[in-house]
């Protein structure tokens, strides 16, 4: 009962408090979301807003990104840092037209086989762009899921992810067809908005009433932090 309220609670909270104006969201095409994703790997939402408007207005569709040249693509995330990201972009564009007629393919392995599509983006692309059940498990999610669930250990432990990627699939199973898109949204921003590192707003949180972090007074100590 405890897993079904997990998704219906977040996604209660997110219709009224979580993030719905984003420019990635309208409209929510599959190469505006890996744009996105892509952006806010290393990248508050704030910051990456204006660079994406500008990035797409420049090259609105995944073709036009791989016919520009790269310096084009490199002088349109200038400032964004962690310019690999811009040179996998490319790269994986390029890709696309060669393997997949142009377009981004849907399917897990198929993504992560590109540049820069680790797991975790890859599930958030699917889920956004076609409403796919993928689960996600970013910084912001391990963060939530340890504190929710009372997960010991450092979360870069092999071990710990592990059973964070269970936890993950097992909340994502019960989340609403329809509302996959909406489902990894909300997880992000309850992470980046309520459930932050320094200062979690438990008070308000939809997850109060199960998480047993806050029940055993242990929010503080949660996530385990790298040892040494
Ligand atoms: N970080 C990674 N993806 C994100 C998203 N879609 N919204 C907010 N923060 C994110
Ligand atoms: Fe995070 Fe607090 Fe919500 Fe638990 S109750 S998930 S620690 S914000």
């Amino acid at each position: 009962a405890a897993r079904q309220r997990y998704a219906e609670r977040l996604l209660a909270w997110f219709d009224v408090s979580g993030r719905h104006g984003l420019p990635w969201q309208h409209p929510r095409t599959p190469y505006r979301v890996w744009l996105s994703e892509i952006m806010l790997q290393q990248t508050q939402v704030r910051t990456v807003v204006p660079y994406f408007e500008r990035f797409v207005a420049a090259l609105p569709e995944l073709p036009a990104l791989a016919a520009a040249p790269l310096d084009d693509v490199l002088a349109l995330w200038s400032g964004l840092g962690y310019y690999a990201r811009a040179r996998n972009l490319h790269a994986t564009a390029r890709l696309c037209v060669e393997r997949h007629g142009g377009e981004l393919p849907r399917d897990l392995d198929a993504l992560t086989a590109l540049p820069g599509i680790g797991r975790s983006t890859a599930a958030a692309i699917l889920s956004q762009a076609w409403n796919d059940r993928h689960a996600i498990l970013d910084g912001n999610v391990k963060r939530v899921l340890a504190r929710y669930h009372g997960v010991d250990g450092w979360p870069g432990l092999p071990a710990v992810e592990k059973r964070l990627w269970a936890l993950a699939d097992a909340h994502a199973a019960h989340a609403p067809a329809a509302r996959m898109a909406d489902y990894t949204q909300a997880q992000m921003d309850l992470g980046a908005t309520l459930c932050t590192r320094a200062d979690p707003a438990c008070v308000l949180c939809p997850l109060q009433d199960d998480c047993v972090a806050r029940r055993e007074g242990r929010v503080a100590e949660l996530p385990t932090p790298k040892p040494g």
